[in-house]
């Protein structure tokens, strides 16, 4: 009997073990999200092959990797579904021949769960619970209280080369284990060359390799690109929990301090986008916000292509509200512009850096520009991420390489709000 009690006590063991690692693997890709307010919400977004079962989220504020798994707070799923591929139609080449269709790529969903009410500055724990049990522990913190200095890093354009995309987020990981005052990753678009499973699934799974080897995530704030082909297809909306909703822009005050306006360079009503950006605009000066930023894909300086089409309508009115900076993707290169106000360089204008190096091939830029010329600007490429340092006093700007050399970097002011 005793030996007997002892096989039924060990395969109990093996049972909570497997079913602890099977609520592991059942959810993947576990990312927080923020948009507006990430001070105070977070959504929290994974993704699952081949079975659409009901999960939710657990959180608190301390860790509960103990046996009980005793969260003090839950979240259910507001939203999940499959991730839905574009149709798949018979292709015609060049030379006429058509290519059939592809086979459809595996089944993969998508779970979104928000947290809301959080504490500015804090760290939560959390966890994907799944009728196989309660899945590993990871843990973020939100952004901080007012006037905490912090890092943030800007990253675009991680398509094509998923190899380069994987490094830099495994260079990201080491960054964010090694340097707590790292916040969040501001990603400028182009996440996957087109909005399908084949291309979305790596590319999640490589900015998944931005968690550290201890469970910290490092959250992600998402600009649309043109890759995503956002008016219509859902997958962008999908994966990151319908960041500033339908149109895709929105306000995102990382403190009280500091407003990133994220812009949609791909949507379909541009007027009603130009009316938010104003009111955005107008909302942040009364206020008088410290730092102003704007980002958005398309550049409107760009060192490789042709002006954003939303360059008319958008640059006098960065100039008219005084942003401190433009972020841009899409160009796949390194560029920092002179201050500019009224087409030409000058002290007091606006500053556009960018142009995404997160795994995209890179160009080279076109250095005859008038503004990406003299000692107050740059150009180059290269894989790269750009790395904010935003304290009361001043910006600290560099650009990083995947090699880990830091080829530009600037201090910017704060302007008389
Ligand atoms: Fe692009």
């Amino acid at each position: 009997m005793k030996i007997r009690s002892k096989i039924s006590i060990g395969a109990l063991l093996v049972l909570v073990v497997c079913s602890s690692s099977m609520a592991v693997e059942w959810a993947q890709n576990i990312r927080v999200v923020w948009s507006e307010a990430p001070q105070t919400e977070a959504m929290v977004v994974w993704d699952s092959e081949n079975t659409n079962t009901p999960s939710a989220l657990v959180y608190d504020t301390v860790s509960r990797t103990d046996e009980k798994r005793s969260y003090a707070a839950f979240s259910s799923v507001t939203e999940r579904g499959l991730y839905k591929d574009p149709p798949n139609k018979p292709r015609k080449k060049k030379d006429g021949t058509v290519v059939p269709p592809e086979e459809p790529a595996p089944e993969l969903f998508y779970h979104h769960a928000m947290l809301e009410n959080l504490k500015p500055g804090s760290v939560y724990y959390l966890a994907v619970k799944t009728p196989d049990g309660t899945g590993r522990e990871y843990h973020f913190r939100t952004a901080p209280e007012d006037g905490a200095p912090f890092k943030l890093i800007f990253a675009g354009d991680s398509r094509t080369r998923i190899d380069v995309a994987r490094e830099i987020s495994e260079q990201m990981s080491e960054m964010v284990a090694a340097d707590d005052s790292i916040l969040a990753l501001l990603h400028g678009g182009d996440y996957a060359g087109s909005p399908r499973r084949k291309f979305w699934k790596p590319w999640l799974e490589a900015y998944s390799l931005t968690t550290t080897s201890g469970g910290k995530l490092l959250p992600i704030i998402p600009v649309a690109g043109n890759h995503e082909g956002f008016a219509n297809n859902p997958m962008y909306l999908q994966a990151y929990g319908y960041p500033g909703g339908e149109g895709g822009y929105y306000l995102c005050s990382l403190t009280p301090s500091v407003g990133i306006l994220v812009l949609n360079s791909q949507v379909p009503d541009k007027e009603k986008q130009l009316e938010f950006l104003k009111q955005a605009l107008g909302k942040m000066k009364q206020e008088k916000i410290q730092w102003q930023m704007v980002a958005y894909h398309r550049p409107l300086y760009p060192a490789v292509k042709e002006p954003g089409g939303d360059k008319e309508s958008w640059v006098p009115v960065f100039e008219e509200f005084n942003l401190d900076l433009a972020l841009e993707s899409d160009g796949h290169c390194i560029k920092r512009t002179v201050p500019i106000r009224g087409e030409k360089e000058s002290a007091d204008g606006v500053v556009y850096l960018g142009e995404g190096g997160y795994g995209a091939p890179q160009r080279d830029p076109k250095t005859d520009r008038w503004f990406i010329q003299g000692e107050q600007a740059f150009a180059s490429k290269g894989d790269h991420i750009m790395m904010l340092e935003i304290t009361p006093k001043s910006i600290n700007y560099s650009t990083v390489l995947s090699t880990g050399e830091v080829v530009d970097s600037a201090e910017f002011k704060p302007r008389r709000r």
